[in-house]
């Protein structure tokens, strides 16, 4: 047997406003509460699938032939789109992220959503955008988010199955002329994964109860910040989300501690913008970085303050983007 047409898909990442952290279960990846986020038009991942004659499945991440540990993750995540369209055939995954390898910003949001739909499609399935939600959340958490563009709910779901357990978009922010601005505060791989770091809050922080507990009223905040596009209101929501997430954190047995000094100095620089009368807000996922939230007219000197931050590297500056999709066979490089 030949092997399949390769299908090549990209996703934007996608930056949570009210974050999750923390499982229901772990098996399926389900969340605990709630989330909300906005998927970027940058900061991305292009994904191509090709199942074949190959006896096991091989990734190539960046150019590279990936480690036994992410090509595992994969290949498990493979295992379910198989088991759906009733496939035991291998596949050859070539994916390329265009977050900066180096910066430590999370991939995986984007990666799995890009990795649901290219891998779902070169299997001949063709699945509603719920299904590939849910789909994509086993792979990573946030990645149910990024299949949808711009400003994106993710539910808690009620049921076991995690079918209800999926992201959906709210076309109220379409066309809000937002960005983040990330600042990349440190090189490498963030001091310990997201999901380990969530199971470690959730056994040992004091405070992870109260975290949980105050999500739904930041997610109704949050829905009411973007359907009346008030910008203090929406920031408000994420830098309080951001904090308590970290608090939480924080206060786990060992603590879990992401930030640097230089995460500091850009949340000091964050206010200070805020103080001379810009709408400028901050938040801060699993790592350093700090992203800031801000009108598109505001971006350029959100980026200049940032910049001059001691130990800020980098800046990028983000649009709302569109959800995973589809790149015709015409456009494929090479
Ligand atoms: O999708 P995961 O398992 O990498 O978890 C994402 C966790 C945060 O980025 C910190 C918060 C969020 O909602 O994206």
């Amino acid at each position: 047997m030949s092997a399949t047409d390769p299908v090549t898909a990209v996703a934007g990442t996608n930056i949570a406003l009210v974050k999750y952290w923390g499982k229901r279960d772990f098996a399926l990846n389900l969340p605990a509460a709630g989330s909300l986020s906005l998927t970027l038009d940058r900061l991305g991942t292009r994904t191509t699938v090709v199942f074949d004659d190959g006896d096991h499945d091989r990734l190539v991440l960046d150019g590279a032939p990936a480690s036994a540990a992410a090509t595992a993750r994969v290949s498990a995540f493979l295992d379910r789109v198989r088991a759906r369209a009733e496939s035991a055939r291998r596949a050859l995954v070539t994916t390329d992220n265009s977050v900066p390898t180096a910066a430590g910003l999370a991939s995986s949001a984007s990666g799995f959503a890009a990795l649901a739909l290219a891998a779902t499609r070169a299997a001949g399935l063709e699945l509603p955008a719920p299904e590939l939600s849910a789909l994509a959340r086993i792979g990573s958490g946030s990645a149910a988010r990024s299949i949808f563009g711009g400003f994106v709910e993710m539910a808690r779901g009620e049921r076991a199955d995690g079918s209800d357990a999926i992201a959906r978009p709210l076309p109220e922010g379409d066309g809000w002329d937002v960005r983040l601005v990330v600042a990349i505060t440190a090189t490498g791989p963030k001091a310990i994964g997201s999901t380990a770091a969530m199971t470690h809050t959730a056994r040992t922080s004091p405070f992870y109860a109260a975290w949980i507990a105050a999500v739904p009223a930041d997610l109704a905040a949050a829905r009411a910040a973007i359907a009346a596009r008030h910008l203090p209101a929406l920031g408000a929501v994420a830098e309080r989300s951001a904090l308590r997430m970290h608090a939480a954190a924080l206060a786990a047995d060992p603590a879990v501690i992401y930030w640097n000094p230089a995460t500091l100095a850009a949340l000091d620089c964050v206010h200070t913008l805020r103080a001379r009368g810009m709408s400028v807000f901050f938040t801060i996922d699993a790592g350093p970085h700090v992203k800031a939230l801000c009108r598109a007219a505001d971006a350029d000197a959100v980026t200049a303050a940032l910049r001059a931050v001691p130990g800020v590297s980098d800046c990028l500056i983000a649009a709302p983007g569109p959800g995973a999709r589809l790149v015709p066979a015409a456009e494929e490089q090479p």
